[in-house]
């Protein structure tokens, strides 16, 4: 049996107070997640069930029950506290999917502290431009990641520490940094939590736009009400489950569903800290026993084309339940899953804005491939026309999602950015800035981003941070990013640039380019193709036409060039 059970019904009686009668919140009290993800779960007598089975890239193995989270994360609190960070300090998580930095997420909210997340493989102008917006106090990374702060660190007064979690005992640390053994650290058992309130900034997440700045997403506690009521209707989450979340911590799937809603339902849930291979994921679901995999359709995609005969390598038969989000999960994925697993993947639709699932399929309801799905219950989703606002009056027509604000996990402002923030609204619609279509038995078919962000293997990139990076190189006058179709990953980034006098095209300027972004910004965002040519399309008014650049890349129809510079 589902935990949703009927979805008709839970449609029909939703209140987010089911959530909050569950938890035993009360509105109005404390509401702290490092709490509800540790010392609630311990009260309820599963002090001694593993809570996070972590496995690392040489094949060691770790283990930590609820009580271990409980302890561990109070000694993270103790220590940023004595430091002398305060309550809604930002305090960023910069490690590889470390159980530090799990227990360190939970350990920051417990003092009140803000955790802002990043991803590891970030390069030091991507660091910088999201610890410089939030003004971190401090950064919780390993050594093989400090070198990269350190580069930056001058430009950065606010920032009072550098907490490097595996220091070299003895070994002398620079200015503004101090080692921290969370293995070795003497244990606290009795730890004053910061008593925080359901609209207490928890989590800062960056996220990439077209133009301009990366924004901070900023959550609130109350967001744990959201995170877990769908993890346990849609994830499913349930006492017995051996659950697998692939998502990175450094971004919001590995912090709302890797994190918050896993360990706020009690279950035990593995990490893999270590690359790709189709054998490799196999095997740890064998080892593991894994029940429940939430995953994305880059990942699927891959394991699509490693074929089936690794499949049959393993035991496999635990898996009882399978999710996605990120992407668009193409009917060939869902359909391919249901042959070798004997289960479809369900596609789940949400963004770091929405801190949690929005649109998405649930545990016994009919799968139509290809399809989003429906809203979850308590959420008023529809698609609306792009000029009036206003939703259509007939289903099959595309337009934009629109969303009707408050639930509980949606983001609170864009830090330090009011005005974007206000900007997402329209007509009183939260405007996730993605396209759709509904059809007549109110299922979502999403159609496309409606803006030049690309999307490559779930992750989000801005096209004119990647031109920004470029523009700094040496060898570039101009350049226009675009994505590029690709089977695994759906789209990548493809540069396209001129360069200045005296350079001249080829591999090793190539290479170099590539590799110059890949430093900078991060693997994600450096261009999987540069193409040099002698100029850019332009307006009249000489903005670079994207447009035709994608459009040629994706062999669509060019359009209206009427404006364009280079027809003249
Ligand atoms: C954007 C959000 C929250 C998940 C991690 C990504 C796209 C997300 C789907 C899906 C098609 C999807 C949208 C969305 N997206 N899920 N199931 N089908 N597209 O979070 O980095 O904030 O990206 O990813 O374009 O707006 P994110």
């Amino acid at each position: 049996m589902s935990n949703i059970g009927s979805f008709d019904e839970r449609i029909k009686n939703f209140n987010w107070d089911i959530a909050e009668k569950e938890l035993d919140f009360v509105p109005g009290n404390i509401i702290n997640i490092g709490w509800y993800c540790s010392d609630r779960i311990c009260r309820m007598g599963k002090a001694e069930k593993p809570a996070l089975i972590w496995e690392g890239s040489t094949g060691i193995e770790k283990r930590y029950t609820y009580n271990d989270l409980r302890l561990n994360s109070n000694t993270i609190g103790h220590f940023l506290r004595e430091l002398g960070i305060r309550p809604e300090d930002r305090v960023c998580l910069f490690m590889d999917k470390i159980p530090e930095l799990y227990i360190g997420f939970l350990g920051i909210l417990k003092m009140g502290g803000i955790a802002q997340p990043l991803f590891s493989a970030f390069g030091d102008e991507s660091l910088f431009v999201r610890l410089d917006n939030a003004q971190t106090t401090a950064i919780i990374t390993q050594k093989k990641h400090a070198p990269k702060v350190r580069k930056i660190m001058d430009k950065m007064p606010y920032l009072k520490h550098m907490i490097i979690v595996d220091a070299d005992p003895g070994k002398p640390l620079g200015d503004r940094e101090v080692a921290f053994d969370m293995e070795k650290a003497e244990k606290i058992d009795q730890f004053d939590i910061h008593p925080t309130y359901a609209e207490s900034a928890s989590v800062l997440h960056y996220t990439s736009g077209t133009t301009g700045q990366p924004k901070g997403v900023k959550h609130v506690h109350y967001s744990l009400i959201s995170q877990y009521l769908t993890s346990k209707w849609v994830l499913d989450l349930q006492d017995s489950d051996i659950y697998w979340c692939t998502a990175d911590p450094g971004w919001v799937t590995g912090t709302s569903y890797g994190i918050i809603g896993a360990f706020s339902n009690g279950v035990t849930q593995c990490v893999l800290d270590a690359g790709f291979s189709a054998d490799n994921w196999y095997r740890f679901i064998e080892k593991h026993k894994i029940t429940m995999w939430y995953s994305a359709p880059t990942a699927i995609r891959s394991l699509m084309k490693a074929g089936e005969d690794v499949i049959k390598k393993y035991d496999l038969s635990t898996l009882r339940h399978l999710a996605s989000v990120g992407e668009p999960l193409n009917s060939e994925a869902v359909i391919w899953s249901e042959k070798v697993f004997g289960k479809p993947f369900l596609d789940t639709y949400w963004q770091t804005e929405t801190g949690s699932i929005m649109i998405t399929n649930f545990p016994g309801m009919k799968i139509k491939p290809g399809s989003m799905g429906k809203p979850f219950p308590g959420i008023t989703a529809t698609v609306i026309d792009a000029e009036t606002f206003e939703p259509f009056g007939e289903t099959g027509k595309i337009g934009l999602i629109a969303i009707k604000p408050g639930w509980p996990s949606m983001m609170r402002t864009y830090w330090n950015n009011e005005s974007t923030y206000k900007n997402k609204f329209k007509n009183g619609w939260y405007l996730p800035g993605d396209r759709s279509s509904i059809d007549n038995e109110g299922y979502f078919w999403f159609v496309g981003r409606d803006d030049d962000v690309i999307n490559t293997g779930g992750h989000l990139v801005s096209p004119f941070e990647v031109e920004s990076a470029l523009l700094e190189h040496p060898a570039v006058a101009e350049s226009a990013v675009v994505a590029k179709p690709d089977f695994v990953n759906m789209e990548v980034v493809k540069a396209f640039v001129t360069l200045k006098p005296g350079f001249t095209a080829s591999k090793d300027l190539d290479l170099d380019i590539m590799n110059f972004v890949r430093k900078k910004l991060s693997p994600l965002a450096m261009p999987q193709e540069i193409e040099f040519i002698d100029s850019l399309p332009k307006t009249r008014s000489g903005k670079i036409m994207r447009r035709i650049l994608h459009a040629k890349e994706w062999g669509e129809a060019i359009g209206d060039t009427s404006t364009l510079e280079n027809d003249d």
